[in-house]
């Protein structure tokens, strides 16, 4: 299965107001397996994504459809790196290696040290990453019980930097959300 990871396509509407050509109903269909952990998304979401000059949205296509998807996020706010968004691999997929593929893609364009390179994925040579990726640190944020993921993130060298607590300001009530960092 030979795995190109790409922008995503976003935007343009058959007459009947379908998504046509575009990479929306894929996307619709991979967010609908993820179990609701992803808070915002729809077709809306992952346009805006696809087009904000501080974000990237890759698909990984294996030639007959979407695989999986990572948003990464530009430098903003308190937490310096790349963000990662995003991380979602199709269901039919999971357990494949395909999840730790993407990771390894986002370590690597966001020039992290030491990071491995996606085994069997390639970077589509015509997408020109934006100056704002190379940032050398890659930070995360995920819910405390996402077991499959925190396993991954942990496995790939990430580790728990913050708690953000559910009661803010009690730092002894339990995590809503853990940051994960790897520089
Ligand atoms: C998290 C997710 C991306 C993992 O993708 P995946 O392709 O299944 O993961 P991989 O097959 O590459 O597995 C890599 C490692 O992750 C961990 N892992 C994956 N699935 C796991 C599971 N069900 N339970 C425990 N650990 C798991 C393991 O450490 C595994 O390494 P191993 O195979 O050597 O044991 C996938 O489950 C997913 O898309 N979940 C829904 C969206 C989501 O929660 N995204 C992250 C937060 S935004």
């Amino acid at each position: 299965m030979a795995l190109v990871l790409r922008p995503a396509r976003s935007g343009g509407t058959d007459g009947a107001g379908r998504a046509a050509g575009t990479d929306e109903a894929a996307l619709q269909r991979l967010d609908a397996g993820t179990g609701g952990v992803l808070g915002d998304s729809g077709p809306g979401w992952h346009a805006a994504a696809a087009a904000a000059p501080d974000r990237v949205h890759l698909v990984l296509d294996d030639g007959a459809g979407l695989a999986g998807y990572l948003v990464l996020a530009g430098p903003r706010g308190p937490e310096p790196g790349v963000e990662l968004h995003r991380l979602v691999v199709a269901v039919e997929h999971r357990g494949t290696g395909l999840g730790r593929a993407l990771l390894r893609a986002a370590l690597t364009l966001a020039a992290v040290p030491g990071a491995a390179g996606p085994d069997g994925v390639t970077v589509d040579p015509g997408w020109a990453a934006p100056p704002w990726l190379a940032a050398g640190r890659l930070w995360l944020e995920v819910a405390p019980d996402n077991r499959p993921a925190l396993a991954l993130y942990r496995a790939e060298g990430l580790v728990v930097e913050t708690r953000l607590p559910s009661v803010p300001g009690c730092p002894t009530a339990p995590a809503l959300r853990l940051v994960l960092a790897r520089e």
